[in-house]
């Protein structure tokens, strides 16, 4: 069985990784002509963001045939060709399936507004309330209602997310049909590994109204989640050992991601958990400006290594995907400690127990977007929010500033691959505007620098690989209530990976718990880390101490 443990994940957001074709949009060759560049980092998987045939309201997640390329990121050859290329190389691709909703230019959607009946059953239509209002209260997670109202019928279909992404009903037996069918098309074609999308959200409950929330309680981790994917798991990639899959959970709880990535191997591989980066929300609300918390990212980081530890669980860990911000700026320093940080920040998440997961230029340290008007924002989600917020009664100046710092798009800006024009990512117009900065942030610079944050990720990876502690050792919490420090304890088979982490731009004291006696620092982002019982951090400093 490929041992997912020592495994590093890259992910690519095909979009805006590298443009072969100059139409300013990423594709599929563009990848295939990278892979020198992950091999380099040490990536074993790259996971692609959807490619499939789609009009992109969603950039992809809104899928109108799974069987097919959309022509914008190439054909099924230059498919067959990435994964070639990339299988001679040791990488194996991760695709991105998504199966809580389609594209509501879906055949399938087509046929249910039609009229077709097996097709409505499809998907999810329900009739309004007697006072014409929907059929419950729920929210959409991109704003507004969950439902939208089709006049031929008289009804409403669900729509988790956009309107043109209607959710699919696995409560019926057809549909699980049609997604297995799609999973075996592209284990046939070699595929071995699956990112499952907001997979958690599949099964829904009962279609209440929701008087506390948005109405997220009654759909996620459904009543039958665990069968559904069981029953996935049994069909499909469960019998090929050599696949690994991870799945999307959105708002999920800690008890059932012990199930969804139990080692017993039933369910999945592993599980994407968003609690530790809500930290700079106001609960459950990201559109607002708060500093984000560092005893609770700490705390949220460290139960869920215990918890799903003690259950045989394994946790998928990261910082930054393309829904995220961008970490360097999030938790980071993106000005005057930039290079510290990022590497701090890598530090602290590749060396948890789980599978890490490197976004395309995190290891480059890219930072936030530096967009100042709404216009240059592409997100669905970022420009409904904007409007939201100023019908909520914030000025547009205040609305921006929001977006600009929880918006999707701050991570889905080009590839910054050198100091040329666009960031070497097109000679195009790129289809989203390209950060200033890449005149010192770019690959380039960081390949021709020994001590770069590249240099770093690629230190992680390989330590990943050569020390049994990192992949297999148990986990512990140093020191938690540290107002400055995030640091823990692997162990394994008698070695001890201790990991010390100063999470800000200010020198902290520090007490090793151990006796430093017998350790070594096998990482740290200053030259000149020594291994003290007492220490003086520096800014953002960050070691890795072995024995
Ligand atoms: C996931 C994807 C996100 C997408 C959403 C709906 O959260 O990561 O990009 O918008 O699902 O498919
Ligand atoms: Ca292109």
């Amino acid at each position: 069985m490929e041992d997912f443990r020592k495994s590093v994940v890259y992910q690519i957001y095909p979009k805006s990784f590298y443009d072969t074709n100059g139409d300013g949009l990423g594709d599929l060759n563009g990848v295939t002509e990278k892979l020198d560049y992950i091999k380099e980092l040490g990536a074993d998987y790259i996971w692609m963001t959807p490619f499939f045939v789609s009009p992109q309201k969603d950039n992809g997640y809104d899928v109108e045939d799974y069987y097919n390329i959309d022509p914008r990121y190439g054909t099924m050859e230059d498919f067959d060709r990435l994964s070639a290329e990339a299988q001679k190389r040791g990488i194996r691709l991760m695709l991105d399936m998504v199966f809580n909703h389609t594209s509501s230019r879906h055949e399938w959607f087509r046929k249910a507004l039609a009229g077709d009946e097996r097709y409505k059953n499809y998907y999810i239509f329900r009739k309004g309330k007697e006072n014409g209002e929907p059929p419950t209260n729920w929210e959409s997670k991109f704003g507004g209602s969950a439902w939208e109202y089709v006049p031929q019928f008289d009804e409403y279909y669900l729509h988790l997310f956009d309107v043109s992404q209607p959710d699919l009903n696995w409560d019926n037996p057809e549909v699980r049909e049609q997604v297995e069918a799609v999973v075996r098309f592209w284990m046939k074609k070699g595929v071995k590994g699956f990112r499952f999308d907001v997979v958690n959200l599949i099964s829904k409950g009962s279609f209440e109204d929701d008087a506390e929330g948005d109405g997220r309680r009654f759909y996620t981790d459904g009543p039958n989640i665990h069968k559904y994917l069981q029953e996935l798991n049994e069909k499909t990639f469960g019998a090929d050992r050599g696949i690994i899959t991870v799945g999307e959970m959105s708002s999920t709880s800690m008890e059932n991601c012990f199930r969804y990535a139990s080692e017993d191997g039933k369910e999945l591989s592993m599980v994407f958990s968003f609690h530790h980066l809500k930290v700079d929300f106001a609960g459950n609300e990201k559109w607002v400006l708060v500093p984000f918390d560092f005893q609770k990212l700490k705390k949220i980081l460290f139960d869920w290594q215990s918890g799903m530890a003690e259950h045989h669980a394994w946790n998928a860990v990261f910082w930054c995907n393309h829904d995220q911000p961008r970490v360097v700026s999030r938790f980071g320093d993106e000005g005057k400690y930039w290079k510290q940080s990022a590497k701090m920040l890598g530090t602290a998440i590749h060396c948890l127990r789980g599978t890490p997961y490197v976004y395309q230029g995190e290891e480059l340290g890219m930072t936030n977007t530096d967009f100042t008007d709404i216009s240059q924002y592409r997100d669905v989600e970022s420009i409904n929010y904007y409007r939201i917020l100023q019908e909520r009664g914030l000025r547009p100046e205040d609305a921006l500033r929001i977006i600009q710092i929880h918006s999707r798009d701050n991570g889905r800006t080009p590839m910054q691959w050198n100091a040329g024009e666009n960031a070497g990512f097109t000679t195009a117009q790129p289809w989203i505007g390209v950060n200033v900065n890449h005149t010192a942030v770019n690959a380039e610079a960081e390949l021709a620098d020994e001590d770069s944050i590249f240099r770093h990720y690629q230190k992680l990876i390989r330590l990943r690989k050569e020390l049994d502690v990192i992949a297999y050792g148990d986990f512990a919490p140093v020191d938690q209530k540290n107002p400055q420090v995030l640091a823990y304890r692997r162990s394994y088979e008698g070695h001890t990976l201790l990991v010390v982490n100063n999470f800000y731009g200010r020198p902290v004291k520090w007490t090793c718990p151990e006796d430093v006696n017998g350790f070594s620092c096998v990482l740290s982002n200053y030259p000149d880390s020594r291994t003290e019982k007492e220490m003086e951090l520096r800014p953002f400093e960050s070691m890795v101490l072995y024995r």
